[in-house]
C-alpha cells in the first residue's frame, strides 16, 4: 500500500482548466476575475454580503482584529484548543489572547466557559467553529451583543457546516476561512474574510493591500500603513471550482466518517468525537478519535509509534498555553482542553480516502493500540 496522507485537496479535471485560463488570461484587465467571481459566490453559499479573498486565514483573523479597532491593553478570549493562527494575530495588534477552555463534546467554546473569562477589558471573542463542527452560536451571541463584545469567527476547518439551519461563517461580525493545502476547498494557501457589516469590509478592503482607498485616484497611493494580503487570481481559480462542488466534496467527507464508524463499532478501546451535536451540521472535514484513557498510551506515544507505518495520523491539537510561544499567557488550568488533547488522533480524511484505504488504516491503528496498550 502506498503512503496514505492525513488530508489530500481534491484536484480534478474543471479545477485544471480553469487553473489554465486563470494562467492563459487572468491577467491586467483580467486578472480579478476569478477573484471576483469567487467573492460572489462564496458570499451566497455562506449567505454573507461581503466576502474577502486573501492570502492566509492567519491575515483574515489579523484585518478582523484591525477593523474592529482591537489594539493595546484590550483582551480579547481564545479557546486554548485550537491550532496557533486563531491566536497569534492577536498579538500582532498589540492585545492579550485570554485562553479560555473549551466543552468536551464540541470541542468548541460555550457562553459558560467563556464568560470564566471576562474582564473589564474584554473587547472581543475569537470563536473556533473546530475541526468541521459547531459551538452553540444562539446563546454566545446574544450575549455577546448585550455586552457589547465582538465576535471573530474562525472558521477556517468548517466550511459547509451548520447551526440551527444557518452556514458556520455567519456568526461572527467577522469570520475567516482558509484555503491552506488540508482544509476542504484548496489552493495551497489562502484564506477568506466575510461579514456583513458595510464598514468593516471596507476597512479590511483597504488594510489588505496597502492601504490604498483609491479617493486620490492616483497610482501607488497610501491612505494609511496597510499589508500585502492578496490572493493571486489563479488560486481563486482552483477554490472557485472546488466550491461549485462544494456539496459533492462534503458528502464524500461524511462518508469517510461513516466508514470508519463502521468498521470500529465494536472495537471499545477508542471513542469517536462527538459529530452529533444538538442544532449541529456537521462537516466532518476530519475524522477524530480518542484513545480511551486507561490504556496507558496516548495522542504523543501514539504518534511515535505510528511512524513506522505509511500513514500519516495527525495528533489533535496541543493546548496553546503548553507550548513556549504561549505559555506565559496561560491563566487558568483549562481542563478539557488539555484532557481533549492528550489522547486525540486525526485519521486520514483526505478526498483520496477510499474504503480500501480505511480498512488497512483501521487495521494498522489497532494494531498500534493491541499491541501497546
Ligand atoms: C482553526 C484554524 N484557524 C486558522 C487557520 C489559519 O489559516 P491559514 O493557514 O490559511 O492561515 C487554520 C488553518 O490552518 C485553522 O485550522
Amino acid at each position: 500500500m502506498k503512503k496514505i496522507y492525513s488530508a489530500k485537496p481534491s484536484i480534478e479535471k474543471t479545477d485544471i482548466s480553469y487553473a489554465l485560463q486563470a494562467i492563459k488570461y487572468g491577467w491586467n484587465e483580467k486578472r480579478s476575475d476569478f477573484l471576483k467571481r469567487l467573492s460572489v459566490e462564496f458570499s451566497s453559499f455562506v449567505n454573507v454580503k461581503y466576502s474577502l479573498p486573501l492570502d492566509h486565514g492567519t491575515s483574515a483573523i489579523h484585518l478582523g482584529l484591525i477593523a474592529l479597532g482591537i489594539k493595546k491593553g484590550d483582551e480579547v478570549i481564545v479557546p486554548d484548543f485550537t491550532w496557533a493562527a486563531s491566536a497569534s494575530p492577536i498579538t500582532y495588534v498589540g492585545a492579550k489572547p485570554v485562553f479560555c477552555d473549551v466543552e468536551t463534546d464540541s470541542m468548541c467554546l460555550s457562553l459558560e466557559k467563556l464568560k470564566r473569562c471576562l474582564t473589564s477589558k474584554t473587547k472581543a471573542i475569537i470563536v473556533v467553529d473546530l475541526y468541521g463542527g459547531s459551538p452553540e452560536w444562539s446563546k454566545i451571541v446574544n450575549f455577546c451583543r448585550k455586552k457589547k463584545i465582538k465576535i471573530i469567527e474562525d472558521a477556517a476547518e468548517s466550511l459547509g457546516a451548520y447551526y440551527k439551519n444557518n452556514p458556520i461563517g455567519s456568526f461572527g461580525d467577522i469570520s475567516i476561512f482558509s484555503f491552506q493545502a488540508t482544509k476542504l476547498l484548496s489552493s495551497g494557501m489562502g484564506g477568506m474574510l466575510c461579514t456583513n457589516n458595510k464598514k468593516l469590509y471596507e476597512k479590511c478592503l483597504l488594510y489588505h493591500h496597502h492601504g490604498m482607498s483609491g479617493k486620490a485616484n492616483k497610482f501607488y497611493w497610501s491612505d494609511v500603513i496597510g499589508f500585502n494580503y492578496q490572493i493571486t487570481n489563479l488560486q481563486a481559480s482552483i477554490v472557485l471550482s472546488q466550491l461549485r462542488r462544494v456539496n459533492k466534496l462534503l458528502k464524500k467527507k461524511k462518508e469517510i466518517f461513516l466508514e470508519y464508524k463502521k468498521n470500529l463499532k465494536d472495537y471499545n478501546k477508542i471513542n469517536f468525537a462527538n459529530y452529533n451535536i444538538k442544532n449541529v451540521k456537521h462537516s466532518y472535514w476530519m475524522t477524530i478519535i480518542f484513545l480511551k484513557s486507561n490504556l496507558g498510551l496516548n495522542k504523543d506515544k501514539f504518534m511515535k509509534i505510528s511512524k513506522k507505518y505509511n500513514i500519516e495520523f495527525r495528533p489533535v491539537f496541543y493546548p496553546l498555553t503548553s507550548m513556549p510561544a504561549f505559555k506565559k499567557f496561560k491563566n487558568s488550568k483549562n481542563k478539557n482542553s488539555y484532557n481533549l488533547s492528550e489522547y486525540g488522533i486525526c485519521l486520514p480524511s483526505g478526498n483520496d480516502m477510499n474504503k480500501k484505504k480505511i480498512i488497512y488504516v483501521i487495521k494498522i491503528l489497532k494494531k498500534i493500540i493491541d499491541e501497546n496498550s
